[in-house]
């Protein structure tokens, strides 16, 4: 049974039971009061009607006997049938009652913390049922915000460690004369430094992305601009790297922001380089077609497996721990990405002919009719 602490007081299945016992008592004692009103005179009449002589003994012991029977029949008749209306009272205001303390109940539970209280449904009827599915929904997404907020916090933590250990175990090496303090050692140190950093600037992205809130400036664009400015970003460094960087656009408009799009190209770029090897090659291709501009950036690099190909938008996901530790970002930028897609009515999705033989990421946005 719920643990539902009682309001000062008549409770409302009380005040309920009372008002309906009020009700059923209200009525036996009318229909008594007019069968004791109406009765015995109608009976006299009736009597007038024989052609007896009236005011004899044997005339006023019938109409005692009527009125005799009258009253006890009645008073049983009505006995039973208050009986049997308080017991039903008593039982619907019971029946009324436990939803409403399993709401009660429930809600208490959430407000200290229980996010997984929840009440029965299809117990009371269809109202109480619609207050249910409301209460249940409304559950259902603090739970599921809560897991998110300690997921994240404890996904943080986790990628925090690893580059203040590795900073901590540095600086003690170096102030126990250990290891002297030269190039490498202040290399090491920096870069993990810029790791911290790159992860407090991807958090403030990474935590509006898992609300689904970001501040969108859009406006008409043409795609050719996008995809260029991405491009030319990258180029240097590609060609440093020997990988080839090919752009196709077609002539066409998205409504979008600018700056957030080319979030997600400069995401799509800096990992198609960091995982296509010298010699390989990256292609941008644009199109549009029914209402949708398609973005696809295909490299001939690492590829994904199936399983792979699932979790490269989960948070911190990253298919080579080790390497992409020291030289990758942290494994957000594509979650990230994909909010920010979603956030302008499109996607972005991953494909990949298997490991080693590329793959593809395809960035949908709405264009305007
Ligand atoms: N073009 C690609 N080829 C192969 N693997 C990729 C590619 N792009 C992304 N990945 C995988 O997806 C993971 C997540 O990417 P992302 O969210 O951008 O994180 P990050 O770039 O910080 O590692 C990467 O660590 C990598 O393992
Ligand atoms: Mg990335």
């Amino acid at each position: 049974m719920t643990d539902v602490a009682r309001p000062r007081g008549l409770t409302w299945g009380k005040r309920t039971f009372l008002a309906f016992a009020l009700v059923v008592a209200v009525s036996v004692s009318s229909a008594a009061l007019v069968a004791l009103i109406v009765g015995p005179p109608l009976f006299h009449e009736h009597l007038l009607e024989l052609d007896r002589p009236q005011g004899t003994a044997e005339m006023a012991h019938i109409e005692q006997a009527f009125f005799d029977a009258g009253v006890r029949s009645l008073g049983a008749g009505l006995a039973v049938a208050l009986a049997l209306a308080t017991v039903l009272v008593w039982w619907e205001t019971r029946r009324l009652r436990r939803p409403l303390d399993e709401l009660t109940s429930a809600a208490r539970r959430l407000g200290s913390g229980d996010y997984q209280a929840r009440v029965p449904i299809g117990t009371a009827g269809p109202e109480f049922d619609a207050v249910g599915e409301a209460f249940n929904s409304m559950a259902g997404r603090l739970d599921a915000t809560e897991e998110n907020r300690r997921r994240l916090l404890s996904d943080v933590a986790h990628e925090l460690r690893t580059p203040l250990s590795t900073l901590t175990a540095e600086l003690e090496a170096i102030g126990d004369g250990l290891i002297p303090w030269d190039h490498e050692s202040h290399d090491l140190l920096v870069q993990q430094a810029a790791r911290l950093q790159r992860i407090a600037n991807d958090l403030n992205d990474v935590s509006h992305a898992e609300e689904g809130r970001f501040q969108l400036d859009r406006r008409p664009v043409p795609v050719a601009e996008l995809v260029h400015q991405a491009v030319a970003t990258f180029r240097p460094r590609y060609a440093a790297k020997g990988v080839e960087l090919t752009a196709d656009s077609e002539r066409c408009v998205v409504v979008a922001d600018p700056q957030r799009v080319g979030q997600i190209m400069e995401n799509l770029l800096e990992n198609a380089l960091r995982h296509t090897p010298a010699g390989g090659m990256v292609k941008v291709d644009a199109q549009s077609a029914r209402g949708e501009v398609t973005i696809s950036v295909t490299d001939t690099g690492d590829g994904l497996t199936g399983d792979q190909l699932d979790r490269v938008f989960d948070r911190f996901y990253r298919t080579d721990t080790s390497r992409a530790r020291d030289v990758g970002g942290s494994g957000i930028g594509l979650t990230i990405s994909r909010s920010l897609a979603q956030a302008h009515g499109g996607s972005l999705t991953a494909t990949s002919p298997g490991p080693g033989r590329g793959s593809t990421f395809i960035l949908v946005l709405p264009s305007p009719a």
